[in-house]
């Protein structure tokens, strides 16, 4: 795979109003979210709501691809038709979550690592097999009392560079995803000095393994005061935050940056996004790149009436693609 073709795909991963949907749940989190709403996590059902989000009439107006977890890229439309294939006839590119999850750091009580590269490059030949194109992988910050430690992010940024030069040669553009808790009390200074060193020591990680950035696609989340701080900041003043720790440590060469939407709300995504993208120029297209903040309106619709609702819930999931989709170029006026 030539790094042209790297740097094709990234580049229609963040096309001009497009973003990505993340479906990439494990097992175990999409029960969660099942039980909330009061749905048996059985692999049927998880089939049927992957199957509603991803035939969403119109998604590829506004969506260029979707992430999906190990179990849904082997799965197909009731028609038959593999989920991959699907997404490809409709121009959208699948994309697949690789890593194992996170667990405990040793020695770092409360931190986390996150797994997965012990036989990856096998995994990552058959899923380019298998149609996906991009795939990603998280690794998790907490921020707390003495967290996060240099270790943690020492370590986790060390696999993230090892797990996206595999991707890069097996001919998958690797999006890189570290993610900075919004759990804890900490302020919005706190998040963007903690936010500021991870991206900084990913990208020294990167460049010490030789990733092209050119194919590689950075997720991540926004500066933003923790979930139980008292002092709220405002949009703009996240967006400045945001936009000011992104300028200061990510390479204007990378092909785009997304975000994940880590606990806001649906309006808050979306109006962070617009005002970013207000804001620019910029030195690369920010769009986005959301779980939640693209399903859970869907997700409660859909648990109200499995067979009556799937029309209804994906009329939201278009809405949510098309506002996030405006934000992505600075023009949702919502
Ligand atoms: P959220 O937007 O729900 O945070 O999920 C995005 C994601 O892929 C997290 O890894």
């Amino acid at each position: 795979m030539s790094i042209e073709q790297l740097a094709e795909t990234a580049q229609a991963m963040v096309a001009k109003g497009k973003g990505i949907i993340a479906i990439d749940e494990s097992t175990s989190t999409i029960g969660k979210r099942f039980e909330q709403v009061g749905i048996a996590n059985n692999e049927e059902n998880r089939r049927a709501y992957r199957e509603l989000l991803l035939t969403t009439p119109k998604l590829s107006e506004h969506i260029s691809g979707a992430i999906l977890f190990d179990e849904t890229i082997r799965q197909s439309t009731r028609d038959g038709v593999p989920f991959a294939k699907y997404m490809t006839q409709q121009g959208m590119i699948p994309g697949i979550k690789v890593d194992k999850g996170t667990h405990a750091l040793a020695g770092f009580p409360g931190e986390l690592v996150t797994e997965g590269l012990d036989g990856l490059r096998a995994r990552l030949e058959e899923y380019y097999k298998l149609g996906a194109r991009f795939a990603k992988w998280r690794a998790v910050i907490r921020i707390g009392e003495d967290m996060p430690s240099g270790t943690c992010i020492d370590v986790n940024m060390h696999a993230l560079a090892r797990y996206a030069a595999l991707c890069q040669e097996q001919g998958l553009v690797p999006m890189v995803e570290p993610e900075v808790l919004i759990d804890g009390d900490h302020d919005i200074e706190t998040s963007y000095e903690v936010t500021e060193i991870v991206l900084r020591g990913l990208f020294d990680a990167l460049y010490s393994q030789s990733v092209m950035l050119e194919g590689t696609i950075l997720k991540t989340s926004m500066v933003l005061p923790g979930s139980d701080c008292d002092e709220e900041a405002d949009v703009e003043e996240v967006a400045e935050a945001t936009l000011m720790c992104l300028k200061s440590s990510v390479p204007a060469i990378l092909p785009g940056i997304v975000f994940l939407s880590g606990g806001q709300s649906d309006e808050r995504a979306t109006a962070h996004l617009d005002a970013m993208n207000r804001l620019g120029p910029n030195p690369w297209p920010l769009s986005f790149s959301y779980g939640r903040a693209m399903q859970q309106a869907a997700l409660k619709l859909w648990s109200q009436d499995l067979a009556g609702n799937v029309r209804k819930a994906q009329d939201t999931v278009y809405a949510r693609a098309r506002d996030n989709g405006l934000a992505a170029q600075g023009k949702f006026a919502g």
